[in-house]
């Protein structure tokens, strides 16, 4: 599959005057081609953009949820070959390529129905004290302004569909730059939101090279940054542009907690089978893959042969093949600091129960112990498939080796008991905790982002909409009321 893609400019396609070759990682084929916007193409989108912001937040709700509807049906139609691109340009294997699609469909019909009910307006009466007497205030909701999407590889159609679906849901133009590795999945959004009557302008999508990234950042037109990606770049961006509305998306490390409630072997066996399934998942790259399993001491001895053969039981291989699990990373680079990591750390005394090889751009799905907690593995997000299990005393003892993170994304927590549940809801230090499974479980509509170095402010549409406008209050006056 070889192919030539021009970008979307203020919803028309548009080509550069430079490209770049767009790779597989699984066997470094050429995927596509993608031309490269200029400056002038740029300034062009973002004029765009800014030129329409009062219109475009004045369209109707109908016509902009129809238009997310249309993708999302259209998305549906077009599912396998779409799946097949992601597969092609990230790696992905197939399974997860189109579980992929599936929650774009679902993200854009979320975008649809938000679109509908929001800013219907929040009456309140001031009448409270006599000042307010006959007065009342209205609460809507309006565009901060033009909306700047930076989306990385990982997920590259779903996290492009998570800043362009709540951006049209709101009337809120934005310019949104796919992942330089994975661009095509994203580009395919703009073929489906050109089949629809947007008003132009309102979406661009460039693949702006990074290193004209600063200058897009800094531009005044664009007040609201949305990003996801790695911590050092999302804190480089807020850095440069304190005074800009930021939300990264950054990293996690992942962790799953087995209690001792969770006992039988039909409990340990799911906990198991979930923990290699979410640690190996995208190759490991996802913020919210599992990379720690924190077991309880009465558990552990049970769990960790059951984690072990679950990993040696994923499917690795061709990532287009329907059986294959594990693919390869995005790049022969990224497996090779995965292989560093892993061997500093068993250099350092962690034992390695499985894995630890790498080939290429893929790395074996790997499990260790004792992984010292002075090493980059324990304390960086790993990114790849790679996992470490703890023993600990207890649940106190649990909860604070989740918390021992700069990082809090999501976490998971198996146990039966309500009120453990409750007590993690409060103890763990994170933007969300699953309990009975993995910290990977992700619903597109739920809120999503971290705590402490995972981030800022969080998507999930309709929280993404909140994000993307403010409050405005008209006070009434001279009410009967
Ligand atoms: C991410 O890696 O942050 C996204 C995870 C997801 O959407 O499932």
């Amino acid at each position: 599959m070889t192919s030539s893609h021009a970008f979307w400019l203020a919803g028309r396609q548009v080509s550069g005057e430079d490209s770049f070759d767009v790779t597989s990682p699984w066997d470094g084929r050429v995927v596509g081609k993608v031309s490269v916007p200029t400056d002038a193409q740029i300034e062009e989108a973002v004029a765009a953009a800014y030129a329409v912001r009062d219109d475009f937040a004045a369209t109707p709700a109908h016509a902009r949820a129809a238009a997310l509807d249309h993708v999302s049906r259209r998305l549906v139609e077009r599912t396998e070959e779409i799946a097949r691109l992601i597969s092609a340009e990230n790696g992905k294997p197939m399974k997860w390529a189109r579980g992929e699609v599936g929650r774009a469909v679902s993200v854009f019909r979320f975008a649809a129905e938000e679109a509908r009910r929001f800013n219907g307006g929040e009456a309140q009466r001031l009448d409270t004290d006599l000042g307010g007497q006959g007065r009342l205030a209205l609460t809507r909701r309006f565009p901060k302004g033009v909306v700047l999407g930076i989306a990385p590889f990982n997920f590259p159609l779903n996290l492009c569909a998570h800043k362009i679906a709540p951006a049209i849901a709101a009337g809120v133009p934005i310019i949104l730059k796919p992942a330089p590795a994975t661009p095509l999945s994203g580009l395919v959004i703009g073929e489906l939101l050109a089949e629809t009557e947007l008003l132009a302008g309102s979406w661009s999508i460039l693949p702006v090279p990074n290193d004209k990234m600063p200058a897009l950042v800094q531009d005044e037109r664009l007040p609201v940054i949305s990003f996801t990606g790695s911590e050092k770049v999302g804190y480089a961006i807020m850095d440069s542009v304190p005074r800009k509305h930021c939300t990264l998306e950054l990293g996690g490390n992942g962790a799953a907690v087995v209690l001792g409630d969770y006992a039988s072997d039909a409990d340990l066996d799911w906990a198991a089978t979930r923990i290699a399934t979410f640690s190996n998942y995208q190759g490991g790259q996802s913020c919210i893959s599992v990379q720690r399993v924190i077991a309880d001491a009465s558990v552990y001895d049970r769990l960790l042969p059951r984690i072990v053969a679950a990993v040696e039981a994923q499917v690795t291989g061709d990532p287009g093949d329907d059986a294959t699990d594990v693919g390869p990373l995005v790049s022969e680079d990224a497996a090779k600091r995965v292989e560093t990591w892993v061997d500093e750390a068993v250099a350092a005394g962690a034992k390695l129960l499985t894995g630890g090889k790498r080939d290429g751009a893929s790395y074996a799905p790997t499990v260790l112990t004792d992984v010292p907690a002075d090493t980059t593995l324990a304390c960086e997000e790993v990114f790849g498939p790679v996992l470490t299990v703890q023993r600990v005393d207890g649940e106190a003892a649990a909860f604070a080796a989740v918390n021992d993170s700069k990082y809090g994304l999501q976490a998971g927590v198996f146990t039966h008991d309500l009120q453990t549940a409750f007590r993690a809801h409060r103890a763990l230090e994170v933007g969300g905790v699953v309990i009975g499974d993995v910290p990977s479980y992700r619903a597109d509509q739920m809120p999503y982002g971290g705590a402490k170095q995972s981030g800022v402010g969080r998507e999930g549409v309709r929280f993404a909409m909140d994000d993307y406008t403010y409050e405005r209050v008209l006070v009434l006056t001279g009410l009967s009321l």
